[in-house]
């Protein structure tokens, strides 16, 4: 009768062992790499098509996140404006300005401006702006202070844990809604009792279950 399991399988027991072994060495490894601040893009600054400030526009200027960035929440639509929101005023302001050369050339060619996104999650995870802004996250505490930024860059890990850290305790985190485009927001003393009360009469409650933010 043929051996049906050549004397080789005896090493099988041995192969998973070191397997197991190297599984565990790999899951730290997993673990520490996805979790450190190099994974999750902390500091990424992308270079972009035009030197755009938002320290010039939204901190000395003035004008609010909302001019820009309306959170209408189209499909596949971005959140960053089109070139006719640039040229509501740069029709009139710097008009030979070479900084403005790629602007003045999307308005005459309808090619939209190629912005390179800075904040990316994965489309595993589930996450609308509106939802946020409307229930008091100010837009400061996700994306840190934009309006000292000359070129924008994630000053936050968007990881899991750090979603959570406030989905545990929304009142730490809270502000009136007429605040959230505030730049150097001011808590005052009791903010914690008052978004306690807050929480509780609007009935906020951000999801902490696993399909609240993977369907
Ligand atoms: C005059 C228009 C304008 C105003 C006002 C403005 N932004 Fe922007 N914003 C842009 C443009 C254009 C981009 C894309 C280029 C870039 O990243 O700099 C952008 C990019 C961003 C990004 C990065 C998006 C990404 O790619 O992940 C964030 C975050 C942001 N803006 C937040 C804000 C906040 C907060 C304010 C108010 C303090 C604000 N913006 C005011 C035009 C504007
Ligand atoms: C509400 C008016 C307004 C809007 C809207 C606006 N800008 Fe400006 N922008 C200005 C002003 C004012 C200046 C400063 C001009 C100066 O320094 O004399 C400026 C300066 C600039 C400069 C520097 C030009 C240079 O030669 O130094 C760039 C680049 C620029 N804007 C890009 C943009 C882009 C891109 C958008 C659209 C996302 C935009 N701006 C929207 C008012 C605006
Ligand atoms: C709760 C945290 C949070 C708040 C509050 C928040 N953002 Fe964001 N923002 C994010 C995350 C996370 C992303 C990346 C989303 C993705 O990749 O799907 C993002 C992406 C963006 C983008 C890029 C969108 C695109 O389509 O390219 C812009 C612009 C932006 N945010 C501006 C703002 C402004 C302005 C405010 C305040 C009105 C704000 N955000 C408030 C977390 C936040
Ligand atoms: C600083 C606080 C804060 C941070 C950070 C934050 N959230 Fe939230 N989240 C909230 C609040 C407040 C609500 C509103 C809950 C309510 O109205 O019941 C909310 C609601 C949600 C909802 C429910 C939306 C709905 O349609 O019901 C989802 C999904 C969500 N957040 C995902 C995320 C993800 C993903 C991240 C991280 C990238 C994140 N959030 C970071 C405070 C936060
Ligand atoms: C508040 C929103 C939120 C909730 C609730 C949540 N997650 Fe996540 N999860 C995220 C985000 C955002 C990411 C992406 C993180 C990143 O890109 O670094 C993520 C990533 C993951 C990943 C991929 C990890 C990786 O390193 O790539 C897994 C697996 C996961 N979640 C499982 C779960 C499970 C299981 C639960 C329930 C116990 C859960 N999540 C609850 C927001 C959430």
């Amino acid at each position: 009768m043929p051996q049906i399991f050549p004397k080789k399988a005896n090493i099988l027991p041995h192969i998973s062992l070191i397997g197991a072994l190297f599984g565990g060495v790999f899951t730290i490894f997993f673990v520490w790499y996805y979790f450190s601040p190099e994974y999750t893009d902390v500091g990424y600054e992308p270079e972009q098509p035009v030197p755009y400030s938002h320290r010039l526009h939204a901190g000395q200027l003035g004008i609010d996140c909302q001019y820009c960035h309306n959170w209408v929440e189209v499909a596949d639509h971005s959140n960053v404006p089109p070139t006719q929101t640039c040229m509501n005023c740069h029709t009139q302001i710097r008009t030979e300005s070479l900084k403005l050369l790629p602007v003045r050339e999307s308005w005459a060619t309808d090619a939209p401006i190629p912005w390179v996104k800075v904040h990316n999650l994965p489309d595993y995870a589930n996450f609308t702006h509106t939802m946020h802004v409307n229930n008091g996250v100010g837009c400061e505490t996700c994306h840190g202070r934009i309006d000292e930024m000359e070129v924008v860059r994630q000053v936050e890990p968007l990881s899991m844990g750090w979603c959570l850290e406030c989905h545990r305790q929304p009142e730490l985190y809270l502000r009136p809604n007429d605040q959230v485009t505030t730049m150097g927001y001011v808590q005052p003393a009791d903010f914690v009792e008052r978004n306690m009360e807050r929480i509780r009469i609007e009935h906020i409650e951000p999801p902490t279950y696993c399909s609240g933010c993977h369907y």
